[in-house]
């Protein structure tokens, strides 16, 4: 038999293929089979990053050796024959040492949950294998690919940017491999170099998997294959990306690799370029940048490069081929396929090989209705083109990296001396399955002058009517595809044309976007130390190299068992009957569980624990409250097999009549409506003006938001003596062992929870992952096998609660001065099937934190819908609070005419004067007034893009509730420190503070104290680490639990001469004291009440013609007390802020009727990534501030700035209202904008007339 080989970290591995199943990643190979659990994983399609590993290959045509970072999840274990591997392992560790890339990420503090962590450095790290000399932008641009939901990324770009050089001293990263290893080369090259490697046996290759899998060397190979196994289930394999857009629903019988066939690879010429269409995307942006500049035929090869830079990320390009990705086009018409756009646009052919090796070379057009069965892409050929070929091509997205085009498009104008167009290509995606060339626009410029401003304006009146718009749901809507397309072909006349007003200039160009900058300023009291100190995390090191684990990153027996959730496929309705023969027939299926064989109390939220006030069935009974909620559980023997079995149980289910309710619109006009509203919050005005001059209606939606932790939730429920051992990714230790107790009938102390650290929280893993441990532990306690539950993504996003929307609807009445007389106000929080974690009465706090609400009318209401229980999300009620209030502040000063600030000021209550001299230095030190100035001017000299400068201020409410116990150990023999507490470090750095607090309380190093992760045993009945305050309650029971400590020692310590601390501890210890201390911070305690302020503005920039944006300049300054660590808290910031501007601009969820959720995967939800941060982003901790109340004079940071981040939405609305003044518009009338700010909201507000588009 067949085998292959490949070396990770240097050692050598060979699989014959029986050992690994046909869908096996090279992910799951490293985590499950060789225990590398350094390597993440989340998405399993390309779209998070987490699982990037670095790969050195032989390249078929030239032989070299090359390093690319690659998406582990999307390879297939045998795609990697001859590959060494590195894996975060391979870098470096605490025995070993470690690599620059970790201690350089660690010292610049861009971890914090660090679950992402090892992605990002493996994908520098290839980065850096590719060439010593790396630009700032070339960094900057190469981690579109990589997510990090914590820190807001200027302090991961940091960290990395400080390894680059000048930019005028850089080669492009795509020629890079020009220069190395060149065959004639004598150099002896070490390991880490490209360099040649012998030519190996290029036999055939076949492994015996349960399905076939070949390795072709060559294509007589792949047809002799295909003729031996047949067609009707086969695969070619190149990269095997194409699964991360279409994820493979049925296993095809027959794969073939073809990734090393030297034919598919090649380039040539004849009159064309020829390109194999085996070549990666990453080679060909590299073929553009040599042949753009070396040839004027081929010089528009420099706009197909700047547009493949936008194509997918690093990694995926790095393995993913022309061949590849137009076979997507090909068998799937509505993929929005980039590369096609572009060959379509320059007329490219495309050559088919067929069985009988006939090539035949067909147009672009043509090829997206070729049977692409028994047949390979051979190559593309592009055509030269000479100089009176114009060409522009553009991609639209929602974001700015690692997201498909709304719309995609190019322009090919083939024009005579006179601009005459001679032909042209006009080419569109996205606009409905076969929509390729808009040919009769292109009739109507035939022998026009391209840049008549008449010709123009009948091109468009042609192009508008010719597009007709397939409806793509999630994606826009046709309305606002056809905006773009139409915005995009002005565009490309406007940026053409050398003489159009220079008013219009800035259409024609797409928004670019400079290498991004940031500032940290904050005071430190050296007199403090270790405490106020920018120390790096204590779990830092750990986490860049790997070692950190996290819930599921343990090794299994073969007698563990992987849980799978059945979702339920109806929306509301009852379960009749489940039958799951079909999956327990599978091999390798252990068991099939439903509400029936749970022992004990079906609730995951007993409400005997605080804070929880209804049960939620863990598994239904017989009611289905909503689409995706899980129904029933399959146990088996590995993952992959769990989940495919458990879509094969069958469900009968009598469906409710009544259509879905999915928003609070719905549940307002609902018939159940009373059922459905409970009212949670009221303020009651005592004053009411009378001088009403004007009177303002409207509504606004705060959105909802996924969580999008990068570990998803996961549990593994370990049988012991001591019982049930419960390793959960939680926020709530508490909650998860009350509930699986209760679950199973078990007394509390049967069951152990540990949690080392969680992979991002934000609320997600509070309440709801007691779910996940509830099921686990079913399956685990009835099995009497070790069980382990992880969420893959699609489960997490539609069986798990989100961020509450709210939906608001209110009457507001001003004077002349735009003094509030009075408000009537209703909001309704999107709460999904149960009342549990609503966030209703927390919005009415918040309005109230920082305004004179004397005479608002506010009734605020908690709203049941047909969806997951909704939870909270950083900053819950708070965010919705301060976003309505500064809506209605924003609107208040439109109508009347002032100044937005002047309008805030005038209502904010008379004690806040902090924050009024915190708004006044602000304003000074960002230089608000003359840059609104400038902005002013910027916008009446350009049409089609508009800046805005805004403001937002907050008074952030911080309260106490529930306890947070210390445990601290102190041992004799060297005098080191052990601290273990009930907070959960996700990434807050709590363990770090906790560490700080207590080496300033007892005066030893820093270096002396660990802190080990939260148990149930050492931290019982610890409350949810949530709302910011954990840090601070933690801290405030440290500081106890070191003062008791030296007040034991204090007597030893006195019959010593000047002892050092292990002396004291020693002589203590000797004597018989306890050297074991613990603390608890409860209500007892009194910890009092304060507010945090901040002041933020940001500057942003519209593209009025494609309602894209860029959010050029942020800056912030935020009260933090005297920070207990201040680069942890400017991480915090940075992080919250960020989480905030995707919440208000990027993230989508949305709902199908039937109530599934559409935007369940990367491809469709969208975070920021590192190039949608603010371009310029200043964060300045308020001077000398000491908070009186709270702990240690510090204040919280882990929500506030999230709240700050509605700047953005202000400062778009005055974007949207400047640029409909260009189309006509007279706007007396504010403009209602749909949440999020996304490219579709941005339209539908601008809503753009065509007849408006002009040249001069
Ligand atoms: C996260 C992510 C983001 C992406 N973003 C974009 C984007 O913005 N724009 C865009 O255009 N694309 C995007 N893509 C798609 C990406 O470009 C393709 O996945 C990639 O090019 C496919 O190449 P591959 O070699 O991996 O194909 P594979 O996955 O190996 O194969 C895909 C299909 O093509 C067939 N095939 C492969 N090679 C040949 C050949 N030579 N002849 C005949 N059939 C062949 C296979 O049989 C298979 O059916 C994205 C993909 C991912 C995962
Ligand atoms: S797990 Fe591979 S990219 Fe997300
Ligand atoms: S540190 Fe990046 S996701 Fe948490």
């Amino acid at each position: 038999m067949d085998k292959i080989y490949f070396t990770v970290n240097g050692e050598r591995y060979n699989v014959s293929g029986s050992e690994v199943t046909p869908n096996t990643s090279l992910n799951d190979y490293l985590r499950r089979d060789l225990g590398l659990y350094g390597t993440k994983a989340m998405c399993h399609e390309g779209g998070c990053g987490a699982c990037v590993v670095s790969v050195a290959r032989i390249h078929p045509v030239t032989k070299e050796k090359r390093t690319v970072a690659v998406n582990s999840c999307l390879v297939h274990i045998l795609s990697c024959h001859q590959w060494d591997i590195t894996t975060i392992e391979g870098l470096g560790n605490h025995k070993d040492g470690y690599h620059t890339l970790q201690t350089r990420l660690a010292n610049y503090n861009g971890t914090q949950c660090g679950y992402c962590t090892p992605g990002w450095i493996m994908n520098m790290y290839s980065l850096q294998k590719s060439s010593s000399e790396l630009s700032k932008r070339q960094v900057e641009r190469a981690f579109g690919g990589n997510i990090c939901r914590c820190t807001g990324y200027r302090s991961i770009l940091d960290a990395f940017k400080s390894l680059a050089i000048p930019e005028d001293s850089v080669q492009d990263l795509e020629d890079l491999h020009e220069l190395k290893c060149k065959s004639d080369c004598n150099k002896k090259c070490s390991d880490d170099d490209w360099c040649l490697i012998e030519k190996t046996s290029e036999d055939l290759l076949q492994l015996d998997v349960v399905s076939r899998w070949y390795k072709a060397f060559n294509l007589d190979d792949v047809f002799k294959v295909l003729s031996r196994e047949g067609t009707d289930n086969y695969l070619l394999v190149a990269g095997n990306t194409g699964k991360g857009v279409y994820p493979n629903t049925v296993e095809p019988r027959v794969c073939i690799d073809i990734s090393s066939i030297e034919a598919l690879q090649d380039i040539n010429t004849d009159d064309n370029l020829v390109i194999g269409a085996g070549m990666t995307l990453t080679e060909l942006m590299s073929v553009c940048d040599q042949r753009a500049g070396a040839n004027e035929d081929f010089s528009y090869m420099k706009t197909l490069r700047e547009h493949l830079d936008l194509v997918a990320h690093m990694p995926v390009r790095n393995i993913g081929t022309i061949g590849g990705n137009l076979a997507l086009k090909n068998r799937h018409h509505d993929f929005p396929s980039d590369l096609f756009v572009l060959f379509a646009t320059i007329g490219a052919g495309v050559t088919m090989l067929d069985s009988n090796k006939t090539k035949t070379v067909i147009t672009m057009k043509d090829f997206m209705h070729t049977d692409l069965k028994n047949k390979i892409i051979l190559n593309v050929k592009l055509p030269p083109l000479s100089q009176k070929n114009l060409i522009k091509t553009y991609k639209i997205m929602v974001r700015g990296q690692n997201a498909h085009a709304i719309v995609n498009a190019g322009f090919l104008f083939h024009v005579d001396k006179d601009n005459r167009v001679i032909s042209s290509n006009i080419v569109y995606g996205n606009i409905s399955p076969d929509f390729v060339y808009a040919t009769e626009t292109e009739n109507v410029l035939k022998g026009q002058n391209l840049f008549n401003e008449n010709v123009l304006k009948q091109a468009l009146l042609k192009l508008e009517e010719e597009l007709v718009l397939k409806d793509y749901s999630p994606e826009p809507s046709p309305g606002c595809r056809k905006a773009i397309a139409l915005g995009l072909f002005y565009k490309a006349i406007l940026s053409l044309n050398p003489s159009v007003s220079p008013r219009y200039k800035t259409g024609g160009d797409v928004l670019s976007r400079a290498i991004s900058r940031g500032t940290q300023t904050f005071d430190t009291d050296k007199a403090l130390w270790p405490l106020n100190q920018p120390v790096v995390k204590l779990e830092a090191l750990a986490q860049c190299s790997g070692e950190a684990t996290y819930a599921c990153d343990r090794h299994s027996s073969p007698r563990d068992v992987h849980v799978a959730f059945v979702l339920s496929t109806i929306c509301v309705g009852e379960i009749v009957s489940f039958d799951p023969a079909e999956a327990l027939k599978l091999p390798g299926v252990v068991t099939f569980y439903t509400a029936k064989d749970i022992p004990g109390l079906n609730s995951f939220t007993p409400t005997d624990i605080p804070w929880v006030s209804a049960d939620e069935e863990i598994l239904p009974r017989k009611r289905v409250s909503f689409y995706g909620q899980p129904i029933a559980l399959i146990a088996a023997t590995n993952h992959k097999l769990a989940l495919k079995a458990a879509e094969l149980v069958k469900v009968v289910y009598k469906e409710s009549k009544n259509k879905p309710v999915l928003n609070v619109q719905d549940a307002l006009a609902a018939p159940d409506k009373a059922a459905r509203i409970r009212e949670d919050s009221s303020l009651t005005p005592t004053d009411r003006g009378t001088d009403v001059i004007h009177t303002i209606k409207g509504k606004f939606t705060v959105p909802d938001q996924y969580h999008f932790t990068m570990e998803t939730q996961s549990c593994t429920v370990s049988n012991t003596r001591r019982g049930l051992v419960v390793r959960s990714a939680t926020q709530w230790m508490d909650l998860v062992q009350a509930a699986v107790s209760k679950s199973l009938n078990m007394p509390l102390n049967s069951v152990t929870v540990e949690v080392s650290r969680i992979g991002g929280g934000y609320g997600g893993k509070a309440s709801r992952s007691s779910l996940i441990a509830c099921a686990c532990a079913l399956v685990a306690h009835k099995l009497n096998r070790t069980a382990t539950l992880v969420l893959p993504l699609t489960h997490n996003m539609a069986a798990i609660g989100k961020r509450q929307a709210c939906y608001t609807e209110y009457e507001v009445a001003v004077n002349a001065s735009g003094v509030t007389q009075y408000v009537n106000l209703s909001y309704y929080s999107d709460n999904g099937c149960s009342f549990n974690d609503s966030a209703a009465s927390s919005i009415t706090s918040m309005m109230s934190s920082l305004y004179d609400v004397s005479r608002w009318n506010v009734k605020g209401y908690s709203v049941l819908t047909d969806k997951a229980s909704n939870t909270w999300c950083r900053a819950p009620g708070t965010t919705e609070g301060a976003a309505i209030v500064e809506h209605i502040m924003e609107r208040i000063a439109f109508t009347t005419k002032r100044d937005p600030l002047d309008v805030k000021l005038i209502h904010i209550s008379p004690d806040h004067r902090d924050l009024k001299d915190m708004i006044d230095t602000f304003k000074i030190e960002s230089k608000h007034e003359e840059r609104k100035v400038e902005i002013a001017k910027y916008n009446s000299e350009n049409a089609w893009t508009k800046k805005s400068l805004k403001m937002s201020i907050m008074s952030f409410p911080i309260g106490y509730d529930g306890t947070y116990p210390v445990t601290i150990s102190v041992y004799h023999v060297d005098g080191s420190i052990l601290i273990s507490h009930g907070g959960i470090e996700m990434g807050q750095g709590i363990n770090t503070k906790v560490a700080q607090v207590c080496a300033h309380t007892l005066k030893v190093p820093l270096e002396n104290i660990k802190v080990k992760g939260a148990d149930s045993f050492i931290s019982p009945n610890a409350i949810a680490s949530s709302g910011s305050v954990t840090s601070e309650c933690v801290a405030h029971a440290t500081v106890k639990a070191c003062e008791e400590l030296l007040k034991r020692l204090e007597p030893v310590k006195q019959a010593m001469n000047e002892p050092t601390w292990a002396e004291v501890v020693k002589a203590a210890f000797e004597k018989g004291i306890n050297l074991q201390v613990n603390a608890l911070t409860s209500k007892l305690d009194s910890l009092k009440e304060y507010s945090v302020y901040g002041v933020c503005s940001a500057e942003v920039i519209l593209d009025v013609l494609t309602g894209n944006h860029q959010i050029l300049r942020v800056d912030i300054i935020e009260d933090t007390g005297q920070s207990l660590s201040p680069s942890l808290d400017v991480g915090q910031i940075e992080g919250a802020f960020v989480m905030g501007l995707g919440m208000w601009t990027s993230e989508r969820l949305l709902y199908a009727p039937s109530g599934r959720l559409l935007t369940d995967r990367t491809w469709t939800y969208k975070p920021p990534g590192a190039t949608d941060i603010p371009v310029d982003f200043r964060v300045t901790f308020k001077r000398n501030s000491y908070n009186t109340n709270g702990v240690l004079r510090s204040k919280a940071t882990g929500e506030p700035a999230l709240v700050l981040a509605v700047v953005v939405v202000n400062a778009l609305q005055e974007t949207i209202l400047a640029a409909r003044k260009e189309f006509g518009y007279i706007d007396n009338d504010w403009v209602h904008v749909d949440t999020p700010y996304s490219v579709e909201n941005i339209l539908k507000g601008i809503s753009p007339k065509t007849s408006f588009y002009k040249l001069n």
